[in-house]
């Protein structure tokens, strides 16, 4: 099985422990008076709650026809109107502009380079309406942390093992069948310059999904963005 085959069976199980995230873009949509976008939609696990709260489709855009398929599939059990749209996050186009885009749970970081990340926030700030939001979330790397997890097998949430390429700011995730996947760790001025040459403007910059502000000991950098 590929990646994207296998991370769609297991998805759920992979995602479970990260529900803080849910209520933050929920309130984000709820004041969005335009058209909502999900970059990696992964399985609907955020849109499908974005889309019930707000009574409003939301469009979500993802590489893995598998995690496609299972969004469809959920959010036709939740009836939920998501228009899903197969494709590649680098080259977002809308009909119309947005009010708010996001990108949950760390998904910016399966691009690999500056260049990817560029020419996505180029393509978000294209699409969104004057005064319109961007808002995503990544881990902020740790040394401790990472010196604990390279190379060790993981049992939970599935059996993988994660290797940590400082060279190229890399985490290369595999499964235990093999199937691989890599994430590339950015730093706070990465994300501020890709704000700055997009020509957005940081709204906040929080440590948590509960707004506390970034601080030493914060976890995750939780973006709002306004073009
Ligand atoms: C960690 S999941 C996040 C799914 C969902 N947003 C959530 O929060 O549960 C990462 C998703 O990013 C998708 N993905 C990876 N690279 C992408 C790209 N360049 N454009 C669009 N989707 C991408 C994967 O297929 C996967 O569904």
């Amino acid at each position: 099985m590929t990646w994207d085959e296998e991370y769609a069976t297991v998805y759920e199980q992979w995602s479970a422990h990260m529900t803080a995230d849910v209520p933050f873009y929920v309130s984000l949509a709820g004041e969005a008076n335009g058209p909502i976008v999900e970059l990696a939609v992964g399985n609907g696990r955020v849109a499908i709650p974005v889309a019930s709260a707000t009574r409003r489709s939301v469009i979500g855009i993802d590489t893995s026809p598998e995690m496609l398929a299972q969004a469809r599939e959920r959010a036709a059990a939740a009836g939920v109107d998501l228009d899903l749209r197969l494709g590649d996050m680098r080259d977002l186009v809308l009909e119309e502009p947005a009010s708010l885009i996001y990108c949950p749970f760390r998904a910016l970081l399966h691009l690999p380079t500056w260049a990817d990340r560029r020419r996505t926030f180029d393509r978000v700030a294209a699409s969104l309406e004057p005064g319109g939001r961007f808002a995503w979330n990544a881990f902020i790397f740790d040394h401790r942390i990472a010196s604990s997890l390279d190379g060790q097998r993981q049992e939970a949430p599935v059996p993988h093992t994660m290797t940590y390429a400082s060279g190229d700011n890399r985490i290369d995730i595999t499964l235990d069948s093999g199937a691989m996947s890599s994430l590339w760790w950015a730093t706070r001025n990465e994300w501020l310059g890709l704000v700055e040459v997009a020509g957005l403007e940081v709204e906040a910059l929080y440590g948590d999904f509960d707004r506390t502000p970034l601080n030493d000991d914060s976890g995750e950098y939780v973006f709002v963005a306004r073009r």
